[in-house]
């Protein structure tokens, strides 16, 4: 009997937090996995962690998704051998905050580069070879903040809603191809994104990232849609929809005044 190769799983921002527990999750189902992030340390960590528990595959990518060179880098090594990349995780990003006059404007274009372009190119890659197999599935990791504008963290928010947005036309226009689109848009999530985009809280609170992964991976493989993981997080989803259009960032910038993020 000949043996059915494996499929591979790409999942980007894979060194930590939620891309790192997805990788324990793709893995413990069976996937071969190619990860990728800056942190080469941490992806190798990732991927003995998967070779030696669930006997895949694994291969580690150091790439910096906000540069336009490693991401044609990443891309070559997908388009070389013979494959079969049956998922793709867009999962890196971080987080900035503060007033955008006065932001760094060039750590803005980066949060735009790996959040945007860097997803859209890999998925630019990957799809057709989808397509043709009639089989995939595309994960981008977006956020609540998907279905909200956030007063002083603008740019991150309208990063999500573009996700969000992109991912529902896209799925739309593939339909019937055996490719789905999920977009995943949990809320607060207990990893290193809060702390390294410098936004305080009053208090510890969230999903674990172990949780949070484990819903993004089934109901990707269901090849469910939009993917709002946790009873709080869907209420603020639920209550951005019944708002009028111009009170949601008022509303935001209070409820995140009174978390503790913002001074004004
Ligand atoms: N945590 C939350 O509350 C929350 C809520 C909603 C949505 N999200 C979304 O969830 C996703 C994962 O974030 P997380 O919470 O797991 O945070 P995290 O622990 O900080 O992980 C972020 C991942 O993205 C990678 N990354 C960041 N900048 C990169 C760059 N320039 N090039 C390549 N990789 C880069 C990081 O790896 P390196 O540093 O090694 O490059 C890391 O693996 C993000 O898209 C975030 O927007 C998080």
């Amino acid at each position: 009997m000949v043996e059915r190769p494996r499929k591979w799983a790409i999942i980007t921002g894979a060194s930590s937090g939620i891309g790192r527990a997805l990788a324990f999750e793709f893995a413990a189902g069976g996937f071969n996995l190619l990860l990728t992030a800056r942190n080469e340390a941490g992806l190798a960590e990732v991927a003995a962690h998967c070779r030696d528990k669930h006997r895949v595959d694994t291969e580690v990518v150091a790439a910096d998704l906000s540069c336009a060179d490693s991401v044609q880098n990443l891309i070559n090594v997908l388009q070389t051998g013979s494959r079969y990349y049956e998922v793709l995780v867009n999962n890196a990003g971080f987080g900035m905050h503060g007033d955008f006059a006065s932001a760094d404007i060039e750590q803005n274009v980066q949060l735009v580069n790996v959040q945007l372009t860097a997803a859209l190119r890999l998925t630019r890659a990957v799809l057709p070879g989808m397509i043709e197999r009639r089989s995939g599935r595309i994960l981008n990791v977006a956020s609540v903040y998907s279905f909200s504008p956030v007063p002083f963290q603008s740019v991150y928010a309208a990063c999500k809603a573009f996700l969000l947005s992109f991912s529902s036309a896209l799925q739309n226009e593939i339909k019937g191809t055996g490719v789905t689109v999920t977009v995943f848009c949990p809320g607060i999530t207990q990893t290193e994104f809060r702390s390294r985009a410098g936004i305080g809280e009053k208090r510890d609170s969230g999903m674990s990232a172990e949780a949070a992964a484990r819903i993004a991976y089934i109901e990707t493989l269901r090849g469910k849609h939009i993917v709002v993981p946790g009873l709080v997080n869907r209420l603020y989803v639920f209550m951005t929809h019944l708002l009028p259009v111009p009170m949601v960032p008022t509303i935001i910038r209070f409820i995140n005044r009174q978390r503790g993020q913002n001074h004004t």
